[in-house]
C-alpha cells in the first residue's frame, strides 16, 4: 500500500502544462431542488426500491448555498481547473427562456474561479435531463437531440465567456444503456432497443451541440466525456464475449465519434434492436472534437454465453474498492495506449479517476489510506501511457466531494473531502492532502 501520492521527478505530469483538477456534477451535489425544474432523477428518486438509501438530490451538498466555501476548499487544494456541470433543469425553462437565477448561480460560480485563476471545464450534460423532456420520449425521442441544440445555444451565450473547456456529454453510455437498457439509472426502463436508440440520439446530440459550441465559442476548446471499462476474457476461450463487450459498451460511442461508424457488431444485432439511423447522423456526429475525456475506474472480465453474446464475470481474490470494482491501474495504460493504436486520438484527459471507500471520521480526520494508494498507482499509470506516446494532457480527480453516487445514493463515498451530511462541514481526507502535496510540489 503505498501511503503518499509520487512521481517521478522526470514525469510529465509534473509539467507545468499539464492540468490537475477535480471534478463534480450537478444534480450529484447542488441541492436547491426548489429553484430550479424537476429532472428524470427527482422523479426516479421517488419511485420505491430503485436508491439504494432511498434518498434524492434535493439537498445533496447543499452546494448551490455553499458553493463560496466550496470554491474556497477547490483553491486551497491547489488545482489548475475545476470540472463541473450545469443543470438543464436549473438554467432553462420548460418555453426555452432562461431561468435568470439559475444562471445567475453559473456566472457567479464561474467568475469566482476565474478570479482564482482556476481553469473551468464545463460538461453540458451529467444525466440531469428535464422531466418534462422525459414525458416526451426523453433520449428515445429524436427531437430531444435538438431541444439539446438549443440548451446549448442558451448556455453559451450566457456562460461561454467564462468557459476555458466544454464536454457536451458525461458518459452517454450510461444515460443509454444504464438509464434505457438495463433500467439502473434514470429512467428506469428496461430495453435493449431502447438503450441502443437511446445511445444513438445522446450521440446525435453532442453532435449537434459541438456545432453551436463552434459557431458561438470558436476559440474555446470542445469535446466529449466517454467512459471505459477495458473488457477482458475470463479465460483464453472467453476473447469473443471479451471483443463483443468491448464493441457494445466501449467502441460503440467512440467509434462514432471519431470515426462515424458504429462497431461492426451493429450488423450482428436483430433489426428489432437496431436504432434507427438517419442519412446524415454519422457526420453530425463525427466532426472533429478538439479532446475526448476518459473516464477509467476499473477493469471487467467476461465469459462467453450459450448464445454466442457475453455476460460479466467477476474475479475472486482481488483488491475491490467499496463499488466493488476491482483495483486494476494497469488497465488505465493499457486502455489508453490500445486506444491510441486504434484511432487517430485527439489529445486526452482523464476526465475522472478515483475510488470509493469505506471511510470513517475519526477524531476529525479520515485516513483514507486506501484511496491515496489507488491514486499513487492510477496517476502513475497515465505517466506509463504518456512515455507509451498517448498524449494526455490533464487528469481530474473523481470527485471534489462525497456526494449523491446515483443508485447507490449517499452510502459509497468518493471525495476527496468528506462530507458530514448532518451538519454538511467538509472536512479534507488524507488524499485531499496528499492530493494537494503533489500539486504543490510542481
Ligand atoms: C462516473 C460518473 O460520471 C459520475 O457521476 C459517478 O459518480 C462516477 N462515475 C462514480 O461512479
Amino acid at each position: 500500500m503505498y501511503k503518499s501520492i509520487s512521481l517521478l521527478p522526470d514525469s510529465a505530469l509534473l509539467k507545468p502544462e499539464f492540468t490537475f483538477g477535480v471534478a463534480t456534477a450537478s444534480f450529484q451535489i447542488e441541492g436547491a431542488r426548489d429553484k430550479r425544474l424537476d429532472c428524470i432523477w427527482d422523479t426516479f428518486c421517488e419511485k420505491p426500491g430503485t436508491i439504494a438509501d432511498n434518498s434524492h438530490g434535493d439537498v445533496a451538498c447543499d452546494h448551490v448555498a455553499r458553493w463560496q466555501q466550496d470554491i474556497e476548499m477547490i483553491a486551497d487544494l491547489a488545482v489548475d481547473a475545476y470540472r463541473l456541470s450545469i443543470s438543464w433543469p436549473r438554467v432553462m425553462q420548460q418555453d426555452g427562456s432562461v431561468n435568470e437565477q439559475g444562471m445567475a448561480f453559473y456566472v457567479q460560480l464561474l467568475s469566482a474561479l476565474k478570479a482564482r485563476n482556476i481553469k473551468t471545464y464545463v460538461t453540458l450534460y451529467h444525466w440531469d435531463l428535464p422531466q418534462y423532456l422525459e414525458d416526451n420520449g426523453g433520449w428515445l425521442n429524436r427531437e430531444t437531440a435538438y431541444k439539446f441544440k438549443d440548451y446549448a445555444e442558451l448556455v453559451t451565450q450566457h456562460l461561454g465567456h467564462l468557459v476555458d473547456s466544454f464536454a457536451t456529454l458525461n458518459e452517454p453510455f450510461c444515460s443509454a444503456y444504464l438509464g434505457y437498457e438495463v433500467g439502473v439509472h434514470a429512467p428506469g426502463i428496461k430495453s435493449q432497443q431502447a438503450g441502443r436508440q437511446a445511445a444513438h440520439h445522446l450521440l446525435l446530440a453532442h453532435g449537434l451541440a459541438m456545432q453551436v459550441l463552434r459557431k458561438n465559442c470558436p476559440d474555446t476548446e470542445a469535446g466529449i466525456v466517454l467512459n471505459f471499462s477495458p473488457t477482458y476474457p475470463l479465460t483464453a476461450d472467453d476473447k469473443k464475449a471479451a471483443e463483443l463487450a468491448d464493441q457494445y459498451h466501449n467502441q460503440w460511442y467512440i467509434k462514432a465519434v471519431l470515426e462515424g461508424a458504429y462497431p461492426s457488431l451493429l450488423d450482428d444485432l436483430a433489426d428489432a434492436v437496431k436504432p434507427t439511423i438517419i442519412a446524415g447522423d454519422m457526420a453530425i456526429i463525427s466532426q472533429a472534437v478538439d479532446f475526448i475525456g476518459v473516464n477509467y475506474y476499473t477493469r471487467i472480465h467476461y465469459r462467453n454465453t450459450a448464445d454466442n453474446w457475453f455476460e460479466e464475470a467477476n474475479l475472486t481474490d482481488v483488491r475491490v474498492t467499496d463499488m466493488g470494482w476491482e483495483v486494476y491501474p494497469q488497465g488505465l495504460t493499457e486502455l489508453l495506449v490500445s486506444l491510441h493504436q486504434q484511432y487517430d486520438l485527439p489529445k486526452m484527459y482523464i476526465t475522472e479517476n478515483g475510488a470509493a471507500m469505506a471511510d470513517t471520521l475519526e477524531n476529525g480526520e479520515v485516513n483514507d489510506i486506501e484511496r491515496v494508494d489507488y491514486y499513487h498507482t492510477h496517476l502513475n499509470a497515465v505517466c506509463d501511457a504518456i512515455r507509451q506516446g498517448v498524449d494526455i494532457q490533464g487528469y481530474f480527480a473523481w470527485s471534489l466531494m462525497d456526494n449523491f453516487e446515483w443508485a447507490y445514493g449517499y452510502e459509497k463515498r468518493f471525495g476527496l473531502v468528506y462530507i458530514d451530511y448532518q451538519s454538511q462541514q467538509r472536512i479534507l481526507k488524507e488524499s485531499a492532502k496528499q492530493y494537494r502535496a503533489l500539486l504543490k510540489q510542481r
